[in-house]
């Protein structure tokens, strides 16, 4: 049998905030209408709003309540920013978007930032050779200065983990972060194995808050092995290798 891959966001949602310890990592996501709109614009003031199928982080939105230049909204998708007055107004620009396929709604992040880039983490975690979940690599993506997305393709860049997070934490902080963003990988692993029995590896999108809360942006069922080969241990990407190889998700 082959590897299991799950496409929508919505589904992998639904699995995790069945687990009590993973609900407060997991932002408060809702499929996209106008009344889930309205509900999650007025209690967050940022949201984002996705498709529920996306990749590259295409057709993502950002949402903010504004009251500059008057009170209203704005949205940005790419580099274009839009401001409108009224919540209809807000309804109907997004759903020029949101009505040729299916789209969620999510909490905003306000993403730690290195150099005024935003940053979030991706975290590889993988079926080990006995069987058991284990996180294999960790590494930050750097968005452009001007988008809303950290991903490669929207111009974003990949950087050390250790890097990104020195400017916000000591060095003995930084290491037992990353042992806990390491365990909070493999329970979302284990999570999510509960009903996706043949799920081998995954690509958690970690978003770190200006509080240093880590919040689970989404899961990748097909997250990229080549990625981890730009860091400087190169035991890191050996290691993904190989456990990818046992399982048949990458060829020898
Ligand atoms: N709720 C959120 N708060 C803050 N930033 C977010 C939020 N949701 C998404 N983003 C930003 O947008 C990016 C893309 O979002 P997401 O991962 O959900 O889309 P995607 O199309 O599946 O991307 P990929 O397939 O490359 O992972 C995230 O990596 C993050 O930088
Ligand atoms: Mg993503």
């Amino acid at each position: 049998m082959s590897i299991q891959r799950v496409r929508s966001k919505w589904a992998k949602t639904k699995v995790l905030v069945r687990s009590n310890d993973l609900k407060q990592y997991i932002p408060q996501t809702k499929r996209f209408n106008r009344e889930s709109l309205l509900l999650m614009i007025n209690q967050h003031e940022m949201i984002y709003v996705k498709p529920d199928n996306g990749t590259f982080g295409k057709g993502v939105i950002r949402v903010e309540k504004v009251t500059e230049p008057s009170a209203g909204y704005r949205y940005q998708i790419k580099t274009d920013q839009i401001f409108v007055s009224t919540f209809e107004a807000l309804y109907n620009g997004l759903q020029s978007y949101t009505r040729h396929k299916d789209y969620l709604v999510q909490k905003g992040v306000y993403l730690l930032k290195h150099q005024k880039r935003r940053f979030d983490i991706r975290v590889m975690v993988q079926k080990n050779l006995s069987d058991h979940w284990e996180t294999t690599a960790i590494i930050g993506r750097l968005s452009h200065p001007e988008r809303i997305v950290t991903n490669y393709h929207s111009g974003g860049t990949m950087v050390t983990y250790e890097r990104l997070l020195s400017t916000h934490l000591s060095p003995t902080e930084t290491t037992a972060y990353k042992k806990r963003l390491e365990k909070l990988g493999a329970s979302i692993g284990r999570q999510l194995q509960t009903a996706y029995p043949r799920l081998k590896e995954i690509g958690v999108d970690v978003a770190i808050d200006t509080k240093l809360h880590p919040w689970v942006l989404e899961v990748n069922t097909k997250p990229h092995p080549y990625i981890y080969k730009i860091l400087p241990d190169k035991s890191i990407y050996r290691k993904v290798r190989r456990y990818s190889l046992a399982y048949g998700g990458m060829k020898a």
